[in-house]
């Protein structure tokens, strides 16, 4: 089959071409898929996407016309998919719902311990030849109180993760998993309960409709003001607006975030030479207390590894008319 692969890099060129073995023929383009550029799928059966395609109705129904059937995500969340659009156009999509709850709650936590022990800046010291310790004062994570927002599977490993630091964590998801909160000594409450208790807030909630901007001013103005924030969720759980109002007036001790609300066209795109042009996102850059990296939580061989493979497996499914996972299917 032919699989037109949109924004893609090295990274999934290497993890795809390894686990496709010369299967499908892989068209590999560096560009994100919008309706500009969703021509360039022509004479494909099949596209595969990433987070910040666009995959809305208007692109869903030129996909249709060029003939292409299948959508294959390499992600697990699919909020930037038009599902109903997809439906009335006839096309399936596939997605991979779990490849590493490991990579994303590992690297929430590598975030952490980067921001609070200010990793980051002793190093840029340091190869400057300033061995001064002045501004690079931390916390304990021991006896802190952790606050996880989503207890799925990247949050639970997450969950874990901080226990074994010695953190109480609080919990709040929509289906308490009780069984697991009893095994690991954590404890579920409300989450007005969550924000104000908690030293550091961690979202691990898909974004849809009931989630956009769960993180409000509101929200913001109940937490602690030495609250660390940290996000590899989705970047519209924040409303980054507000996060910049407490920033400025100091009412939150900072953030981690690892996906930003208007990332698509930034995140994955070197703009070392341009610069950016989103305010927002270039005054969120100026806080000393806000850390940023551009959505690569996923990024470990493993999971890159099982992305791959899942994604695969998924077209040749398709292709051989078989039934498709329910696990993998979005529709
Ligand atoms: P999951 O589906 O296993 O867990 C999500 C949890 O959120 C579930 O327990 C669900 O009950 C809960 N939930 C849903 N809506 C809620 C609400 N309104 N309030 C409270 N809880 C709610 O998903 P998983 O695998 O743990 O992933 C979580 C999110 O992480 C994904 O949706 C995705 O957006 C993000 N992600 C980010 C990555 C990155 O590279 N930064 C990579 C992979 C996922």
């Amino acid at each position: 089959m032919i699989v037109s692969v949109f924004d893609s890099h090295t990274f999934d060129r290497v993890a795809l071409d390894e686990a496709n073995k010369g299967k499908h023929e892989l068209r590999f383009l560096p560009t994100r898929l919008s309706l500009a550029t969703a021509d360039l799928a022509k004479g494909s059966a099949a596209i595969c996407c990433f987070v910040n395609d666009c995959l809305n109705e208007a692109v869903l129904t030129r996909l249709k016309e060029l003939g292409v059937k299948l959508v294959a995500l390499r992600s697990a969340g699919f909020n930037h998919v038009d599902l109903t659009a997809a439906k009335k156009n006839g096309l399936r999509v596939t997605r991979v719902p779990e490849y590493s709850p490991y990579a994303v709650a590992e690297h929430a936590v590598a975030l952490l311990l980067d921001f609070n022990r200010k990793i980051s800046k002793a190093h840029n010291r340091v190869r400057d030849m300033n061995f001064s310790l002045d501004g690079l004062v931390g916390f304990d994570l021991h006896g802190k109180t952790v606050g996880v927002v989503g207890t799925g599977k990247i949050g639970q490993v997450f969950a874990q993760i901080m226990r074994g630091f010695g953190c109480n964590v609080l919990c709040f998801d929509l289906q308490p998993n009780e069984q697991w909160a009893k095994d690991n000594k954590v404890q579920y409450c409300d989450l007005k309960t969550l924000f104000k208790s908690s030293d550091i807030v961690s979202l691990h909630i898909p974004l849809n409709e009931k989630t956009k901007h769960i993180i409000s001013e509101d929200a913001l103005s109940m937490m602690k003001k030495s609250v660390v924030l940290i996000n590899t969720g989705r970047g519209g759980l924040i409303d980054s607006k507000a996060l910049i109002k407490s920033l400025k007036q100091k009412r939150i001790g900072g953030a981690c975030l690892d996906v930003y609300e208007e990332e698509e066209g930034v995140f994955f795109c070197d703009l070392s030479e341009s610069g950016v042009n989103d305010d927002t996102l270039a005054r969120l850059l100026t806080f000393p207390n806000v850390s940023i990296t551009a959505h690569q939580a996923f990024l470990t061989h493993e999971a890159l590894k099982n992305i791959a493979e899942t994604t695969l497996s998924s077209i040749t499914t398709f292709e051989k008319g078989a039934s498709l996972l329910p696990a993998v299917t979005l529709c």
